[in-house]
């Protein structure tokens, strides 16, 4: 049966939408290693910060932990024959660090490189790319316990681990990211705590960031001469436009001083050169630069990753003191209180190309999470709104590449409802529903339109 019945013609017409991609546009949907896998202590896996910090009363809505998460680990065949039901040409998925190396250094776990493995030719047998993330969060704990990301180290040892994968998988995988989102692991894993391993000390995250940034740069080398030619590298950042909300000149200092954040990782990697005064707010520079730091985070990738969900609105209030606004009125606001800003990914992505003129990007992850239902029986979950965002989210990479922006891919956050990191499973982000107590997963409307619609716009090509 194709899940393709299942969206009557009728519906297809009432929800269609005209925009026409790239021929070679890549469709894709992402996941996480921590977030799907489940299956923490088995074949010989090193526990991870986010095992350590999810099993600390508090850290999680619910006390919700990946130990189990959605059993990717082990229905991970069906999931991809899922992602080919779906019509998906990508799969971006993570590999888990402590998986590969329980230590984080040292002893290879061929069993855990065995998964990944089995995942990339199940892919590969159906025709999938798969687009593997080598940092997405779960550093080894070994490692934390040397200093994590504070300790120079583990940039290097990074590295290491970058080429024993890619020695494993670089003759398939034809597209690696090196890490996901630094800015969160550095601002939230070591600013806030809001994140494992949960530190709360701003003067800290100039210095992991920087450490992050020289991993990624000693990780390409690595991954370029260990893989089949042609591969395509990256990183992934996550950004979050800010938008003034008035003319107030509080709003507008605000203002420059957000967009000049929003350059802390995209500077040093495609200038090789930190922005002026970027470290101001944090009260400290990153502990130790050294004298090449700068050109090896330069070292040219092949695409940029953007993850982008929402915008931040900046207004002053009564008080003479700008600040994000809590609830912009009028606005759809997602599950997680993030607004529905369509608009933001589209001019972030012109603004990336003006100012960078990257060789290329990639969306590697966009989407919302909304309190999905389902009733239990029937194979429909009903998520207008999701679907919405995608459709206008779609519009905006189409009119971004319109301008000229060189968009080559997008990846929909997530290929299915996981464990949402500090909120558990308590928020649904996917296109396909998880039914936590069975593991059933069912396809959501926005799921049912997205295959058709990346199946409409190869009939466009090949008509
Ligand atoms: C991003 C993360 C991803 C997911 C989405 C909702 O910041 O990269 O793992 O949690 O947010």
């Amino acid at each position: 049966m194709s899940i393709l019945e299942h969206m009557s013609p009728q519906e297809w017409e009432n929800t269609a939408f005209a925009a026409s991609f790239p021929k070679d546009f890549i469709w894709g949907a992402a996941t996480a290693a921590y977030q799907v896998e489940g299956a923490v202590k088995e074949d010989g896996r090193g526990p991870s910060i986010w095992d350590q910090f999810s099993a600390t009363p508090g850290k999680t809505a619910g006390g919700d932990t990946g130990d189990v998460a959605i059993d990717h680990y082990h229905r991970y065949n069906d999931d991809v024959a899922l992602i080919k039901d779906l019509g998906l040409g990508a799969y971006r998925f993570s590999v888990s660090w402590p998986r590969v190396l329980p230590e984080g250094v040292g002893t290879i776990n061929t069993a855990g490189l065995d998964f990944y493995d089995r995942l990339v030719d199940a892919l590969l047998a159906r025709g999938i790319s798969p687009m593997g993330t080598l940092y997405h969060w779960d550093l080894p704990l070994a490692l934390h316990e040397k200093g994590g990301w504070l300790n120079r180290d583990t940039a290097y040892a990074f590295a290491d681990y970058a080429e024993v994968v890619a020695r494993r998988l670089g003759d398939r995988v034809t597209s690696w990211q090196t890490h996901n989102e630094p800015w969160c692991v550095a601002f939230l894993g070591y600013g806030t705590g809001e994140h494992a391993p949960g530190i709360q000390d701003m003067s800290l995250v100039p210095t992991v960031g920087h450490n992050l940034l020289v991993a990624h740069g000693l990780a390409i080398p690595r991954l370029r001469s260990h893989t089949q030619p042609g591969v395509q590298l990256g990183i992934t950042l996550n950004f979050t436009p800010p938008y003034a909300g008035d003319t107030h000149p509080a709003t507008l200092v605000a203002l420059e001083k957000a967009v000049r954040h929003e350059h802390w990782f995209t500077d040093p990697l495609f200038k090789g050169a930190y922005t002026e005064g970027i470290f101001d707010d944090f009260g400290a520079s990153p502990a130790q630069i050294e004298a090449d730091d700068l050109k090896i985070i330069s070292t040219p990738i092949d695409f940029l990753g953007v993850n982008n969900y929402t915008r931040t609105v900046l207004q002053t209030g009564e008080d003479g003191v700008a600040r994000a606004v809590h609830t912009v009125p009028g606005s759809l606001y997602t599950d997680m209180h993030w607004e529905v800003f369509p608009q933001a990914l589209g001019d972030l992505l012109v603004r990336l190309t003006n100012e960078y003129a990257p060789p290329a990007l990639v969306v590697t992850e966009n989407g919302s999470a909304f309190p999905d239902e389902w009733d239990g029986n029937s194979d429909r979950v009903h998520d207008p709104l999701r679907l919405g965002y995608l459709q206008d989210h779609l519009q905006k990479v189409s009119w971004a590449i319109e301008q000229g922006a060189p968009v080559k891919g997008y990846f929909a956050w997530s290929l299915v409802d996981n464990f949402e990191w500090a909120f558990g499973y308590s928020k649904r982000f996917g296109i396909v529903y998880n039914d936590y107590p069975t593991q059933r997963r069912i396809i959501k409307d926005t799921g049912l339109w997205y295959a058709t619609f990346i199946r409409q716009q190869h009939e466009l090509h090949n008509s």
